[in-house]
């Protein structure tokens, strides 16, 4: 069905896909009052979406509701950590069991889970590799924190390099680690970390065109070891595809060309695999596989524990004995109840063939992407893999000029007509989609219309 916008151009018309879940009946306070008491107790600088925020009230697999009932289809999964649906009733069981059975104990005692989890994980790491063993955190940034803090103690170095236009969290080192300006203070950060080029094409570092680059935001890392540290470097660590960065695939061969000069300066491999992990590249079950490397660190959180507060710092046992130097302790990692839900979703990935889905699905949807990049100009950029897909806006398709407020105008309209979708990019002109993997066909074309409307709505359509 279609109809026509103030342009005169056909746009299809967007309908959320039936959904037989009823909300609860909401009896909380109301979301000014809500708004109201955020203001005054909670730390301004905790962020919200949305001119005017929306209040989520409950949730069921890829769809949302707000206090007044309204539904929204969740196209950015919480920030990418709801991997298999909001409240999927299998792992929602399992939890509730587990609460009123035993929610906290801590590491000091042997339980169950924390071992069976971690067994799970390590199975699911490329054979031969020897990425066997796990620290538990609660969150993405303390693994980051780890994977630093091990590399230095393995090889005795404590340089580190990171990407540009790399995000790893908001703890002291990992904001030094990251590399998109507005998510660092100006304060001092733990030092030793140098910044090198990702492998962003569409916007080179280098102002060259892949291939005839001969993949110089690779080699050129060499030249910042060799200039910029003592030529012994601790490690490297990246994101497979950026996430916060606006979903920057980079070329091919570029982390194995990375990898071999990090490696020869005696450094050890980080991925962080924070958004790209538990099959959301859809081919692969992580992000690094599709690049035909194999990491000495991997680092989990968010998709891990489908919105448990659950990170993850795997590796061999050869780096993981470091830290027996001294003590090292996390009240709640590993709790029983994070590491259950991180199990069953580990689960339910398998039993339905989430990464099947990922792979098909997202293939679908960023074809459909692509048709729509045809019609409307500001789309300067489809990219992705799986369900971790971007849409760089521009004002004009040859400068490039991000077109930042008409990706802030169109994430604001998608809100209005039941489509969260998250924004990134060091401009905040990135689209970013990725939705629960449990998503559908329909719910695509969904997206997709909705886009369409939401561009011709805001004027993109020439
Ligand atoms: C790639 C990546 N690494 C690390 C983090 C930090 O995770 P957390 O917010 O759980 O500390 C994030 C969060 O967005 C992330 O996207």
């Amino acid at each position: 069905m279609s109809s026509s916008n103030p342009t005169g151009t056909s746009t299809a018309r967007a309908t959320l896909p039936a959904c037989d879940h009823r909300p609860a009946p909401y009896d909380g306070p109301a979301r000014n009052e809500i708004l109201a008491l955020r203001r005054e107790y909670l730390n301004p600088g905790i962020l919200t979406y949305y001119q005017e925020p929306i209040c989520i009230v409950e949730g069921h697999l890829q769809y949302l509701w707000d206090e007044t009932g309204k539904r929204y289809l969740d196209a950015i999964a919480g920030i990418v950590t709801v991997s298999v649906g909001h409240c999927h009733p299998k792992i929602t069981d399992r939890v509730r069991e587990q609460v009123g059975r035993l929610v906290h104990t801590t590491t000091i005692y042997l339980h169950p889970n924390i071992v069976l989890f971690a067994k799970e994980l390590a199975e699911r790491m490329p054979a031969e590799s020897d990425l066997k063993v796990s620290y538990f955190t609660n969150s993405g940034s303390e693994a980051n924190e780890l994977a630093v803090l091990m590399s230095r103690l393995h090889t005795g170095h404590h340089e580190v390099l990171a990407l540009r236009n790399g995000y790893h969290g908001g703890s002291q080192t990992a904001m030094s680690l990251t590399a998109v300006g507005t998510w660092k203070y100006p304060v001092v950060t733990p030092g030793g970390v140098r910044h090198v080029a990702p492998g962003y094409c569409y916007r080179c570092p280098f102002g060259l065109s892949y291939p005839s680059c001969d993949l110089k935001c690779a080699t050129s890392i060499e030249d910042v070891i060799r200039y910029e540290t003592c030529g012994q470097v601790a490690c490297f660590i990246a994101e497979p595809i950026q996430g916060v960065g606006g979903a920057v695939l980079p070329p091919p061969e570029y982390f194995k060309v990375v990898y071999d000069i990090v490696r020869r300066y005696g450094g050890l491999c980080i991925a962080d695999e924070v958004q790209t992990g538990f099959g959301r590249t859809g081919e692969h079950y992580w992000g690094f596989e599709h690049f035909g490397v194999t990491p000495d660190i991997v680092v989990m959180a968010k998709g891990i524990g489908n919105g448990a507060p659950l990170g993850a710092c795997t590796t061999r046992p050869s780096v993981a004995e470091h830290l027996k130097q001294r003590l090292h302790f996390n009240t709640f990692g590993g709790n029983p109840v994070s590491v259950l839900q991180g199990l069953a979703t580990l689960e339910i990935i398998d039993e339905e063939n989430i990464q099947q889905q990922a792979r098909e699905l997202g293939g679908y949807l960023n074809g459909r992407l692509l048709e729509l990049q045809d019609k409307h100009p500001v789309i300067g950029q489809v990219r992705g893999l799986g369900l971790m897909l971007g849409v760089e806006l521009v004002k004009n398709r040859q400068t490039k000029e991000p077109a930042a407020a008409e990706t802030a105008d169109v994430v604001e309209r998608a809100k209005d007509r039941g489509l969260l979708l998250g924004k990134g990019g060091l401009y905040g002109n990135v689209i970013r989609i990725k939705p629960p993997m449990c998503i559908t066909r329909e719910d695509c074309d969904f997206m997709v219309d909705c886009l369409d409307t939401c561009f011709a709505e805001g004027g993109a359509v020439t």
